[in-house]
């Protein structure tokens, strides 16, 4: 147990420790090195190099390889988790477990009873779980939510939402594409954010049944690599879907159907969208280009008197990373907020996603619990 003594209110330096320096993670370090009052006191990171560079330059000098000696050694409020998905559940358990607070990268675990556990261990130990799912605060994704919750579409019976990548195999496959260190392919990498940001957009409806469906037939032979598999041009192991899709019953009544792709045959440009039919209006949503574009096109249909009052609403840049750890950092110094973050949203993910490669694997709907 950290013997640090909390909780972390405002006038005290937090001391944070990120574990992973790839992409993920080097936005971790970029978040923190911005807030007031918190000092990066520690890395982990298995390439060496790039390890070294970092400490330099956030002037940090406990640099780890291990993540086991980074939650031993540094006296630390909380850890960043941003790993392969296979290490996310034993990393968080064991920080957890020592009194440290958690933020863990998407998704929450490679399936719900490794996230249960997850889970569980925060509620045992009365620490922060929080998981970053920065895409529901895209500034046009929180203004849709708005939109929604104010009733100008009255209600929404009838959703569309995809994440569509014609060559976006991430890492050219490596564990991306290893099942036991992914837990799947996009369904649970990028479909897990269309998911989220649906269900935030839609007012968190339950999701009641899946009828889903998986193909992998291009990545398995090579097709929507940008970049060739880590460890040289030897075809990759490839073992997880390509490309995925869903149709989701929810307990408003409403209907959710999601698409997700690494590889396929499609518009070149990555695609993030959204659309809703509702009772009163509809609106839709297009991020052409994906996560490059900051700002998606937004349109909300409606009738006035009978005809149609269409309108663009306008959105601002989103927050992504810096505002996930903002809020993370935000709940630390908030104890009464604690018992809100343990991972339970992130589990409830987790499960739809399960159910989704249950549907898929047994040929049948699904229904949730
Ligand atoms: N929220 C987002 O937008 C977003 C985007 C990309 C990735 N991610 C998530 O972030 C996580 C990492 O993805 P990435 O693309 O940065 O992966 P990556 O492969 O680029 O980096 C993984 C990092 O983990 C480190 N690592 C692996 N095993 C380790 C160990 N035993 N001890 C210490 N460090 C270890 C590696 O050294 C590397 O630095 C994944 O869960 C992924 O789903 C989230």
């Amino acid at each position: 147990m950290s013997d640090r003594m909390l909780p972390a209110t405002s006038d005290r330096r937090l001391r944070v420790g990120i574990i992973g320096i790839g992409w993920a993670g080097r936005q971790h370090l970029a978040a923190y090195h911005e807030l007031p009052n918190v000092e990066i006191a520690a890395i982990a990171g298995m390439e060496t190099g790039p390890l070294a560079a970092l400490g330099t330059q956030y002037g940090v000098s406990a640099l780890f390889q291990k993540w086991e000696d980074l939650i031993e050694a540094a006296d630390l409020d909380a850890v960043s988790i941003a790993v392969p998905t296979y290490l996310h559940a034993p990393i968080a358990i064991a920080a957890l477990e020592r009194g440290l607070h958690v933020l863990t990268e998407k998704p929450l675990a490679r399936n719900g009873v490794e996230g249960q556990r997850m889970v569980d261990a925060a509620r045992d130990a009365g620490r922060v779980l929080d998981v970053v799912f920065n895409h529901r605060l895209r500034g046009d994704i929180q203004v849709l939510g708005d939109i929604i919750r104010q009733g100008e579409i009255g209600r929404p019976y009838y959703a569309k939402a995809s994440w569509m990548r014609r060559r976006g195999i991430p890492a050219g496959g490596g564990w991306f594409a290893n099942q036991d260190m992914s837990g799947g392919g996009p369904l649970v990498d990028i479909g897990v954010h269309v998911l989220d940001y649906s269900l935030f957009v839609l007012g968190e409806p339950r999701v009641t049944s899946v009828t889903a469906v998986t193909y992998g037939e291009l990545g398995r032979r090579g097709i929507g690599r940008t970049t060739p598999p880590a460890g040289g041009d030897s075809p990759a192991v490839f073992e997880v879907e390509d490309f995925a899709a869903a149709f989701l019953r929810l307990s408003t009544g409403a209907t959710l159907v999601l698409e997700t792709s690494w590889a396929a045959f499609r518009d070149p440009v990555d695609l993030i969208d959204f659309s809703v039919l509702g009772t009163d209006g509809g609106a839709e949503l297009k991020a052409v280009g994906a996560t490059d574009t900051p700002v998606a096109d937004l349109v909300v249909y409606r009738d006035l008197d009978g005809e149609a009052a269409d309108y663009k609403p306008e959105a601002e840049q989103g927050t992504n990373h810096a505002g996930v750890v903002d809020n993370f950092v935000r709940v630390l110094r908030t104890p009464e907020e604690w018992e809100d973050y343990d991972g339970s949203l992130a589990l409830e993910r987790a499960r739809v996603i399960d159910a989704c490669y249950q549907s898929a694997a047994q040929n049948k709907e699904v229904v949730l619990a």
